[in-house]
């Protein structure tokens, strides 16, 4: 495995298949109240430059429960904020801790930090990629489906970070993907492009009901991510038929299930009705965070 996970493509199809068999087995051991403390002594710094729950939870409960420790840093109280460079903060911190996870705005500054760093790093979100979510989201798929194979995907709403990453990990599992935004919203040119050229399966279309019609799938994720809140009015403005609600999964399959990373914003990119229905694996899809998480983590800093 690579040192660092910073793209879902990071990882092959066959270390995919090993972090999500593990992953399985951890969320099995977690059930029956067993003891997996495996990396007794390592520590995780997790360094902040936006908000978080649920990584930030499931990273730190994750560590712990594998007999580690996870350090919250908020990146405006380090002194990267105060102008100190990525590559002395990497190689200062690679000589405390065992690995880092960063969540960032740019996905250079993660970058940056891997190419300095001595110890592996995770991305924890940055304005290109979220690989940790497609980890939880592909493990929930599994489990639900069985398999991913052929498996037809639905993205609705904006072209973002979880979309990009989306795209790419179609290359692992085999799911063809069609992705539904506005004009002007689309997906990363360069993700589309790597994924068609590696054998991704990936579509674009402008309307949702031509995306989620015959889906297994459909996902979706917030119209104004972190980072683009200056845009709100005109977004709120661009995404209004873009809903995830009970008129459009009348066009997909009655079986079809809906992931949403979260947080979730209800009447805007989905419906409460499609949240609560009985269509929804967000519950389950935040909760294998955490697993999928752990198993990333074993084989990351175990040595
Ligand atoms: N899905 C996700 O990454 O959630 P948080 O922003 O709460 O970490
Ligand atoms: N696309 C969202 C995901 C949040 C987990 C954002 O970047 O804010």
């Amino acid at each position: 495995m690579k040192k660092d996970f910073l793209s879902i493509l990071d990882i092959s199809k066959g270390e995919l298949e090993q972090i999500l068999c593990e992953a399985g087995q951890l969320k099995t051991l977690k059930k029956e109240g067993k003891v997996h403390d495996v990396l007794r002594g390592k520590n995780l710094a997790m360094i902040f430059e936006k908000s978080s729950t649920r990584t930030h939870i499931s990273f730190e409960v994750g560590m712990n429960e594998l007999g580690g420790h996870a350090l919250f840093l908020n990146a405006r109280d380090m002194q990267i904020w105060r102008g100190e460079e990525i590559r002395d903060t990497a190689r200062a911190a690679s000589r405390y801790v065992s690995g880092l996870m960063i969540r960032a705005y740019k996905h250079s500054t993660i970058e940056e930090f891997a190419r300095h760093a001595t110890i592996p790093v995770i991305n924890g979100l940055s304005d290109l990629e979220h690989p940790c979510q497609l980890l939880a989201d592909i493990m929930t798929i599994q489990e639900h489906f069985g398999s991913t194979r052929e498996l037809r995907v639905a993205w609705v709403g904006d072209g973002n970070n979880v979309c990009n990453s989306l795209i790419l990990s179609t290359v692992l599992t085999g799911m063809n993907v069609t992705v539904a935004t506005p004009r002007g919203y689309e997906p990363a040119e360069e993700i589309v492009k790597k994924a068609h050229a590696i054998g991704g399966k990936v579509t674009l279309v402008r309307k949702p009901e031509q995306a989620v019609k015959d889906a297994d799938i459909i996902v979706t994720d917030t119209w104004i991510s972190m980072g683009d809140d200056a845009e709100r009015e005109e977004r709120m403005r661009v995404f209004r038929d873009y809903t995830v609600d009970a008129t459009l999964m009348r066009h997909a399959s009655p079986d079809a299930r809906v992931l949403h990373c979260l947080p979730a914003h209800r009447g805007q990119e989905i419906a409460d009705e499609v949240m609560e229905g009985g269509q929804s694996l967000v519950w389950d899809e935040a909760e294998n965070r955490l697993h999928a998480q752990k198993a990333l983590l074993v084989r990351m800093l175990k040595k």
